[in-house]
Parts: structure tokens; C-alpha cells; sequence
């Protein structure tokens, strides 16, 4: 049997398009997800199981079962706010959990594991692009939790020889381009699902969190990275560990920096309407600037970003559009 790869939070979005790019590059798949935040059609057809992460003998037997040699892991918590309000909900979830699936693939035998990190662990960088060396000075409960893991992956890679791959996304966007998966706007707090929803329903307006930053029009800069791009990430850091290669920290952005006005203006150019929105205060927390120094994704994993912002615009817009047709 060809061995697989698990992917844990496979029908989540990020993980949707690492199953789907896995499944086209012919890889064998099994999807972990617990369905709390996802539905299984996200999956696409891979072959799933609903469950969770902390469920040991679940984990384990899905590894043998499969004959797993490599996790790709996803599932987590991700709101930034939630994580501030319900600390416990993060550490037992992201940390807890992801040490019982540790187990679970230490005892299956399973070596090889690509973390879903986050650029948050950096909180505000000292100095824009950021690289891998940048002090971890995490400010939120839910960066922390993602800075814990890499630290547990290390000592589990020093104890038991698991080698891992973090990747440290920078801002996950766009959809698919035949529009089948995209990011689901009920829960979704990021600029570029509520300035849609702004400009598409009859919601409230965008609210543009601070115009006086140090930057060239005043508002925030961040690296918008297409999920696809992000999928195909995931792939290059299967095969890195596939070839030998030692565990690593990685960043996955553009290293291109786009204001929330340049998103706007390019939100209106795709849609030929102006995005609804209002001037509101700075939202606690936000760095002025940050985008990615890209290069130790090129010369360790040996990828680079194919999209920018007009193909993550174009996508999401379309994919918003056709879900709000068909779903309200
Ligand atoms: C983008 C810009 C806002 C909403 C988040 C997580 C981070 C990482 C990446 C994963 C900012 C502005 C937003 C709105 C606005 N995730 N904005 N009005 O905060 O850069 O990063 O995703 O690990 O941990 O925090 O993303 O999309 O919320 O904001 O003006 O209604 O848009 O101020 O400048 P963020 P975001």
C-alpha cells in the first residue's frame, strides 16, 4: 500500500485546498476533522473521518489503517478575539490536543509532520520584511498556542525523531479558481470576507480600522497569500521531510505588503462597485506593516508564490458571489 498523508482539520479552508492539491498531485489522503467548524462536502470526495485530535485510539488506528507517514496539521482554533476571551478553549485544543496526536503518530510510527504556524507569532515585528530569525513575541493566546506547538515539535522531533515543517502563514485569501471551495463569510472576521459581505448583502459597512499609520496612504499593510499558493506550500514541505530534510520554521507570504485601501480599491475594480465603508478607529492589537521576507521558502522548500492580489481578489469575489446566490 502506498502510504498516506493525515490531514487533521482537512475540511477547514486551508485545508480543503491542501486535500484537494494532495489528491490532484495523486497522494493519498485521509482527512481528521471534527466538522464543528466545517461541513464534510468541503473535502471534495477525499476519504474522511469525524473525530478529534485529542482522540488517541482514534488517531492511532486511522495512521495504521492507512499506513500513514506523514500529518498534515491543521486543525485549531483560529479567532484571534475568541482566544483573549476563552484562553482555556486555545491551550486545551491547539497545545493539548496537538501533544495527544503527537502521541498517537509517535506510537504508529508516523515521522514526518507539516504545522499549520502562523506570522502571528512574530506579534509586531521589529522591522518589515520579516524573516525567520525575528524575535517570537506572541500577543495573542492564540499566537501563543501556535508558538508553543513549533517548541513542542521540537523537543518531540529531539525525543522520538519526528521532523516537522511549520509554515508561518502571513494572510490566507482567495478561493478556488472554479469556485468549488472558498471561505466561508459566517464566521470569517478578515478584511477581505467582510468587505465583500459589506459591498455584496445589505449588512453594515466595512469599518477601515485606523487611517493614520505610518504607512503611504495611512492604512495597515499586510501580505495577502493566495490559499492555493498556501496549498501548494504544504506540498513542497511534504516533500522537503520526504527527502531527509531536517525540521524547520518557514514563512509562507508573498513579500509583497498591500494596504486595506489598496484591497478596497481592488475589491471595486473586480466588482465595479465601491465597497460600503466608514473611517473607524485603530483596532487594538494591529501592527502598522507587516509582509513576509520570503526567500528561506525558496531556498529551503524550494517554492514560490505564484498569485498576488488581483487573482486572491478575483477569486474571492467570485466565490462570495456565487455562494450568496445560491445560499443568501
Ligand atoms: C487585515 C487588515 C485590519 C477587518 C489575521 C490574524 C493573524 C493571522 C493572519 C493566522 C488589518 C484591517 C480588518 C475589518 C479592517 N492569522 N481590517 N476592517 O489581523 O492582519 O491577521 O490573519 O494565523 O493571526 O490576526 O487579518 O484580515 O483581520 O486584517 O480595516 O473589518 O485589515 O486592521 O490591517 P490580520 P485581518
Amino acid at each position: 500500500m502506498t502510504a498516506s498523508t493525515l490531514v487533521t482539520g482537512g475540511a477547514g479552508y486551508i485545508g480543503a485546498h491542501t486535500v484537494r492539491a494532495l489528491r490532484a498531485a495523486d497522494r493519498p489522503v485521509v482527512v481528521l476533522d471534527t466538522l464543528e467548524l466545517s461541513t464534510a462536502d468541503a473535502v471534495l470526495g477525499a476519504d474522511l473521518v469525524v473525530g478529534d485530535i485529542a482522540d488517541e485510539a482514534l488517531v492511532e488506528s486511522v495512521c495504521r489503517d492507512h499506513d500513514v507517514d506523514t500529518i498534515v496539521h491543521f486543525a485549531a482554533y483560529k479567532n484571534v478575539g475568541e482566544s483573549m476571551a476563552e484562553p482555556s478553549k486555545y491551550f486545551r485544543n491547539n497545545v493539548d490536543g496537538t501533544v495527544h496526536l503527537l502521541d498517537a503518530a509517535a506510537r504508529a510510527g508516523v515521522g514526518q509532520l507539516v504545522f499549520s504556524s502562523s506570522c502571528s507569532v512574530y506579534g509586531t515585528p521589529d522591522h518589515v520584511p520579516v524573516d525567520e530569525s525575528q524575535r517570537i513575541a506572541p500577543e495573542s493566546v492564540y499566537a501563543e498556542t501556535k508558538a508553543i506547538v513549533e517548541r513542542v515539535l521540537h523537543w518531540y522531533g529531539v525525543v522520538h525523531g519526528l521532523r516537522s515543517v511549520s509554515l508561518r502563514y502571513f494572510n490566507a485569501a482567495g478561493a478556488s479558481f472554479d469556485s468549488r471551495i472558498g471561505e466561508d463569510w459566517t464566521y470569517a472576521l478578515n478584511l477581505i470576507p467582510v468587505a465583500i459581505r459589506a459591498l455584496l448583502t445589505d449588512g453594515p459597512p466595512l469599518q477601515v480600522f485606523g487611517t493614520d499609520y505610518p504607512t503611504p496612504d495611512g492604512t495597515c499593510v499586510r501580505d495577502y497569500i493566495h490559499v492555493d499558493d498556501l496549498a501548494g506550500a504544504h506540498i513542497a514541505a511534504i516533500d522537503h521531510l520526504a527527502g531527509g530534510g531536517e525540521t524547520t520554521a518557514v514563512n509562507v507570504g508573498t513579500g509583497v505588503g498591500s494596504s486595506v485601501k489598496q484591497v478596497l480599491d481592488g475589491i471595486e475594480a473586480v466588482a465595479g462597485r465601491p465597497v460600503p465603508h466608514e473611517l473607524a478607529p485603530r483596532r487594538a492589537g494591529d501592527p502598522s506593516s507587516t509582509y513576509a521576507d520570503t526567500a528561506r521558502a525558496g531556498t529551503v522548500l524550494g517554492w514560490e508564490p505564484r498569485y498576488g492580489l488581483d487573482e486572491i481578489l478575483d477569486t474571492a469575489f467570485r466565490w462570495h458571489q456565487q455562494q450568496y446566490a445560491t445560499t443568501g
